[in-house]
């Protein structure tokens, strides 16, 4: 499990995350909010009101029985109603309308700084984590904010107003009544850091079943070719119940603070009641600002509930937020980098030089690797598999940087120029082949954005891909799923030739770029690529030979260095390693 809700720091505080996303995000938005603020200053007006007018209800109409007053109490209070029901309607739509502009906003945010992140930051991470933070890191954010101004705006406001009619009424009673919200602020603080740790352990569970529910999707030939579904069934069973407990627990001390409330709530009630009760029996109190009081004391409950846990609401959903700026405070390792001069390629000599790199502390992948391939000549790179010869390609597109030695192109180390330069002038086709959501044509136009129809289909012939593309009904319009996947691993390889066709390189690197292929289009392919490399600096890596008898010169790696180097016909002479591989594969 590669989720990085689980080796993180400890979470920052809840003050200071909300804080920081306050100033990023509520800044961006105070006129929404303000108006927000505006509606909800009205329902908090109207329901006060309405409890206000209760004392005139209950005096006017029951004790002196004026029924003029029944038409004018009657009259107000559908005012009030109306007013209330288009301020919620305003409220609901501003926030709502605020919390989809924040979600956007962050989600905007962390896709460009992800994009910024290099290769090896993806090399250690899980897919889902990105779509997991993508989804519930937005939300969360906007949650949090629109949270704290329902809370801040209209329970607060609502409570105010409330308690002044209260205090209006009945300074004394309301002594009695609020007596005990110190009480149910105070039941609720020990809530909160359990809300927030369960809240984490429920995403990293969820993170965990889009895991494996991605991998079953990306999987799913494997996973019916072996009958694995039974296995798969019992993986996902534990995620989905490890969620499902945590959410339970979530939910079970978020209502811990339910009884505490009711029943510090009854005692509230049942004071004024009793206190209430005896100044209209015994001092000859109206009854009707015993009724206002009582109104306003059962108004006031529901926003003074929600005011006393708000804190365990929001740290919960803030658990996201902290997520978001534990990704955002990742340096992008990747930025980008418009000091360095872009790279100008004049012929396309690429040198190694003692190069030494490792993927992980301690497993030396290159040792002290140096060739040269010569500017316009095709040069190949064979060995064993796990050699280091696609780490080769990587280090020269500065996927990876090396630990020690040199790459250079034309005497220029690559790590001086900008990475979007140099990646523009070298052409990949690479061992796996990716095929973006889109169609045929829009897939190979990934090799230079911007390219006319005419042009794609003059790469795709040029690829000696034209022919099966014209075979699908729909052609170059033709869909490719995900990841292409309904193509044959042939087919997608001649994709990806024309999309580095397209693209024109003065560089070209082709890691077994036909070794998904057949006999019969292989040839055909050979002699496009061989047109190809003609005028261009080719690094090719291949694992049949046959394929790369005609390079300028050949480079032999094992174990993360040159072990051997010449022209094919001078290495089987000299009978060494290439002249064994030689033997192995053709007998
Ligand atoms: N992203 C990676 N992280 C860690 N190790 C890797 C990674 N990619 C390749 N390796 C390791 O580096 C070694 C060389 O791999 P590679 O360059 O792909 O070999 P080749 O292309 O010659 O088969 C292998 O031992 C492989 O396991
Ligand atoms: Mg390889």
């Amino acid at each position: 499990m590669t989720v990085s809700a689980a080796r993180t720091a400890p979470p920052a505080e809840s003050s200071v995350l909300l804080r920081r996303l306050v100033a990023d995000q509520g800044r961006a938005h105070w006129k929404g909010y303000l108006l927000a603020f505006v509606f909800m200053a009205a329902i908090a007006a109207s329901t006060s009101l309405a409890a206000y007018l209760m004392r005139d209800v209950i005096n006017e109409v029951f004790v002196a029985r004026n029924s003029r007053a029944i038409w004018i109490l009657s009259g107000t209070i559908v005012a009030i109603y109306t007013v209330k029901g288009l301020a919620t309607y305003g409220q609901q739509i501003t926030l709502t309308r605020i919390a989809n502009a924040i979600v956007g906003s962050v989600q905007r945010r962390l896709y460009g700084h992800m994009l910024a992140m290099d290769v090896p930051f993806f090399a250690e991470r899980h897919t889902s984590e990105f779509v997991g933070k993508l989804s519930f890191v937005a939300t969360s954010s906007a949650a949090v904010l629109n949270a704290l101004i329902t809370v801040a705006g209209r329970d607060f406001l609502s409570l105010i107003g409330l308690v002044t009619v209260m205090i209006v009424q009945d300074p004394m009673l309301s002594i009695v009544g609020g007596i005990v919200m110190p009480l149910a602020v105070w039941g609720v603080q020990g809530l909160v850091k359990r809300a927030r740790k369960i809240m984490r352990s429920e995403f990293t569970g969820g993170m965990a079943v889009l895991e494996t529910m991605q991998e079953t999707v990306r999987g799913i030939r494997v996973v019916k070719a072996f009958g694995l579904e039974e296995l798969f069934r019992a993986r996902m069973e534990g995620q989905i119940a490890a969620v499902q407990a945590a959410a339970d627990k979530r939910a079970r001390v978020g209502a811990r603070s339910v009884p505490l409330m009711e029943t510090l709530g009854g005692f509230a009630i049942a004071g004024v009641i009793l206190y209430g009760g005896w100044r209209v029996v015994s001092a000859g109190e109206t009854p009707g600002t015993f009724f206002s009081f009582i109104t306003a004391l059962l108004l006031a409950y529901e926003p003074a509930k929600r005011l006393a846990r708000v804190h365990v609401d929001l740290s919960a959903n803030l658990v996201g937020v902290g997520l978001l700026y534990e990704f955002l405070e990742q340096p992008a390792r990747e930025a980008d980098d418009p000091n360095l001069p872009a790279l100008a390629v004049s012929g396309g000599r690429v040198e190694f030089a003692d190069v030494r790199f490792a993927y992980r502390e301690g497993e030396d992948v290159l040792n002290g690797l140096s060739f040269v391939a010569e500017a316009g000549k095709t040069t190949a790179l064979v060995g064993p598999s796990g050699g280091g010869k696609s780490t080769i390609f990587a280090l020269l597109l500065r996927f990876w940087d090396p630990r020690s030695g040199t790459v250079t192109i034309d005497g220029t180390s690559v790590d001086a120029v900008s990475r979007r330069s140099l990646r523009a002038r070298i052409g990949l086709v690479s061992q796996d082949v990716f095929l973006f959501a889109g169609t045929v044509a829009e897939n190979i136009a990934l090799g230079r954005p911007g390219a006319s129809r005419a042009e794609v289909e003059a790469a795709a012939k040029a690829a000696h891909a034209h022919d099966f593309i014209a075979g699908f009904h729909r052609g170059y319009d033709t869909p490719v799923g995900e990841n292409g996947l309904q193509l044959s691993g042939g087919q997608r390889q001649r994709i990806a030739i024309a999309r580095a066709i397209l693209g024109d390189a003065p560089i070209l690197l082709l890691d077994e770029a036909t070794a998904a292929l057949d006999t019969e289009s292989e040839r055909a392919i050979q002699e496009a690529l061989a047109e190809l490399a003609k005028s261009r600096t080719t690094l090719v890596i291949a694992h049949r030979l046959q394929t790369i008898q005609r390079a300028d010169r050949i480079c032999v790696i094992e174990g993360g260095r040159v072990v051997e180097e010449g022209r094919h016909d001078d290495l089987l002479a000299a009978r060494g390693r290439y002249a064994r591989l030689h033997e192995i594969q053709f007998g």
